[in-house]
């Protein structure tokens, strides 16, 4: 059995997916990890309690499993809808009421949107409830707020969106509060309205900065959040001697 073994795993076939033997010896553990794309998210020696389910509860890879959905139903609802105050709405009712799978898509885009929201706060309590934002990873913490912050951006402009009632009234009260910030406030409702009050103006700002400038961003900052863990030495609970 063990020369079958040996046998395949030194075979050119074998090779040519793994690029190393069984791991069953200190050098083919670390091969599995530095050759792997996957595993090599993490670095090559981990200490067993970062991969515990309990420490992590696999939050950050929740939301950016959120992230990646909400990518994909949100590029989808493009096909759909028009950024404009006259066929907004229509297209909405449309999308639910006459295309196939229309409301699902419509939903698993904006409870998926909700989801985001709650498991970022969550995965920033448990890294801040593990200790985890203490050096060498205060630079990624910082990262991670600023995640946060586009996190709620790109879920309040999409609320206005459907420009039904609720995304009129919302976006009306949300801006007025900005504007009441003491230095740059009436300046922050002005860019985002882009007029006096909610209208065509403020829709297609809202448009742009949901579907290109905040995701382009997120996507940029999850790629440095994501490359920061791994050069920090995987979760911090690596540095826990056993
Ligand atoms: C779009 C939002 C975010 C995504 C996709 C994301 C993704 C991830 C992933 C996949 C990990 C490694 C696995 C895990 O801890 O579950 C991680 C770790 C980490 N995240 Fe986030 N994260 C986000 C937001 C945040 C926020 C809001 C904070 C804090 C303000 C934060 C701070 C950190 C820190 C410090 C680590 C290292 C944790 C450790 O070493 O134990 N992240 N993140």
């Amino acid at each position: 059995m063990t020369t079958l073994i040996n046998f395949v795993t030194h075979s050119r076939l074998w090779r040519s997916f793994f690029r190393h033997g069984m791991p069953d010896n200190p050098l083919d553990r670390s091969l599995v990890m530095t050759t792997n794309i996957f595993f090599h998210l993490h670095p090559v020696k981990v200490n067993v309690k970062s991969i515990r389910a309990g420490y992590s509860m696999g939050l950050g890879v929740i939301t950016l499993a959120a992230f990646i959905s909400l990518t994909i139903t949100g590029v989808l609802l493009m096909f759909y809808y028009v950024p404009s105050v006259e066929r907004a709405f229509v297209n909405i009712v449309d999308l639910q009421t006459k295309v196939p799978f229309g409301q699902l898509l419509r939903n698993l885009h904006r409870w998926g949107a909700h989801l985001m929201v709650l498991i970022t706060v969550l995965h920033m309590a448990r890294v801040f409830y593990t200790g985890a934002y203490k050096p060498p990873r205060e630079f990624n913490w910082g990262v991670g707020v600023i995640l946060l912050i586009l996190t709620l951006g790109a879920s309040f402009t999409g609320y206005l969106l459907p420009w039904d009632q609720l995304s009129f009234w919302a976006i009306t009260v949300g801006t007025s509060i900005a504007s009441y910030e003491p230095f740059m406030g009436p300046i922050i409702k002005k860019i985002l309205l882009g007029g006096p009050e909610v209208g065509q103006e403020s829709l297609i700002r809202f448009y742009a900065l949901h579907i290109m400038i905040i995701p382009l961003f997120m996507a940029l900052l999850i790629s440095l959040h994501l490359w920061r863990v791994r050069k920090d030495g995987g979760l911090a609970a690596n540095e826990v001697k056993d």
